[in-house]
């Protein structure tokens, strides 16, 4: 480790090397005695777990092995709170849906694995069961409503229950804005807006009868912001998938069923390799973080919105891309 990442960084300027440890060793002083000074009643309440405790509970993500770019850098929780929930993740075969089944999995949830063929699909399924998770495969195009409906109605009958729909399943088509036929249009708001559309249908009445279900829609960065080379199909479709997911947010909401979205920056899976080198390179110069995001970040954002911790957040677009776009 180099001098620089030593030193941390303090109200009165940048520590040296050699007082680290002083530093840890009051931090974790001052943190002993918060907690000694709360009574159980409202330490249960803060939910005040010392620091070491905290640190102790991370560990490297399994994920990490086979899915993350840089593995070493990945560190995931070994919560488990996700045990006993149904999860559906579509287009899970492979890219951003075979991270987010991934994480799920590895959070307790049993992942059904959605797409448009069985191979990838009980490809992911194989990782996750490799890794110690539950997970099995279904195949259906969720762009057309009648394969929806019966495979929904297929996995309700084999599972009794939907607890998490992850709708995630899309295609990419970097052309700019004369290039787009019709054809390609109705294909991209198909398979995205309509295909999230069938997804909510098919499992909505189900969850309204528990009360209780938690559904996330993966946007885009594009459908805040819009897209440079003018894709207007792709930045319509994701979108699209905001104000449907605003929509469901508030007709569901008295049903206790928690609708958001996420809409992530640029990631390197297999629909961004379609990307040209020079786009590519411009839209990273244009990344504060400086580097693409790894795709079990998307995971972890997702794990989080379908967690208890996001139980009163309802119609939210999460943006994870690094900073490239706020609003
Ligand atoms: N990769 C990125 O940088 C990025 C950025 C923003 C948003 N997204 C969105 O994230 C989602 C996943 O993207 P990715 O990068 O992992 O893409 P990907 O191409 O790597 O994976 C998409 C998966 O969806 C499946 N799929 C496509 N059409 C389907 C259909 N009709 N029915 C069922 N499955 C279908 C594909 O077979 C594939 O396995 C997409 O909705 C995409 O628009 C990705």
């Amino acid at each position: 480790m180099g001098t620089s990442s030593r030193r941390l960084i303090s109200p009165r300027g940048i520590a040296p090397a050699c007082s680290v440890s002083r530093v840890m060793r009051s931090k974790q002083r001052s943190t002993r005695d918060l907690t000694r000074r709360i009574s159980p009643r409202y330490r249960r309440f803060w939910n005040v777990v010392p620091l070491a405790r905290r640190v102790s509970n991370c560990k490297p993500s399994a994920a990490g092995s086979t899915l993350a770019s840089t593995p070493e850098k990945v560190m995931t929780s070994n919560r488990r709170e996700l045990s006993d929930k149904i999860a559906v993740v579509t287009g899970a075969g492979r890219g951003l849906g075979r991270a987010i089944a991934s994480v799920l999995a590895e959070r307790g949830a049993h992942v059904i694995v959605n797409d448009r063929s069985l191979e990838p699909a009980e490809e992911a399924v194989e990782i996750i069961r490799g890794q110690g998770g539950q997970a099995s495969a279904i195949a259906f195009d969720v762009s057309q409503t009648t394969e929806v409906e019966a495979a929904f109605g297929r996995i309700l009958a084999e599972h009794g229950r939907v607890d998490i729909l992850i709708n995630n399943a899309g295609i990419g088509d970097f052309v700019p804005f004369p290039e787009i036929t019709s054809e390609k249009w109705d294909r991209m708001l198909d398979i995205h807006l309509k295909g999230s559309f069938n997804c909510c249908q098919a499992v909505l009445a189900s969850m309204k009868a528990r009360k209780s279900g938690k559904i996330v829609n993966i946007s885009s960065v594009a459908g805040k912001r819009g897209d440079f080379i003018g894709n207007a199909h792709y930045t319509a479709a994701k979108a699209g998938i905001i104000g449907l997911t605003k929509s469901l947010a508030l007709y569901a909401a008295p049903f206790e069923i928690n609708v958001n979205a996420i809409a992530p920056g640029l990631f390197a899976t297999e629909l961004t390799s379609e990307m040209s080198a020079d786009m590519k390179a411009t839209t990273i110069s244009r990344i504060p973080a400086g580097r693409l995001g790894r795709p079990e970040e998307i995971g972890r954002a997702v794990a989080f919105l379908v967690s208890d911790d996001a139980s009163y957040i309802f119609g939210e677009t999460l943006s994870v891309n690094g900073g490239s776009y706020m609003d």
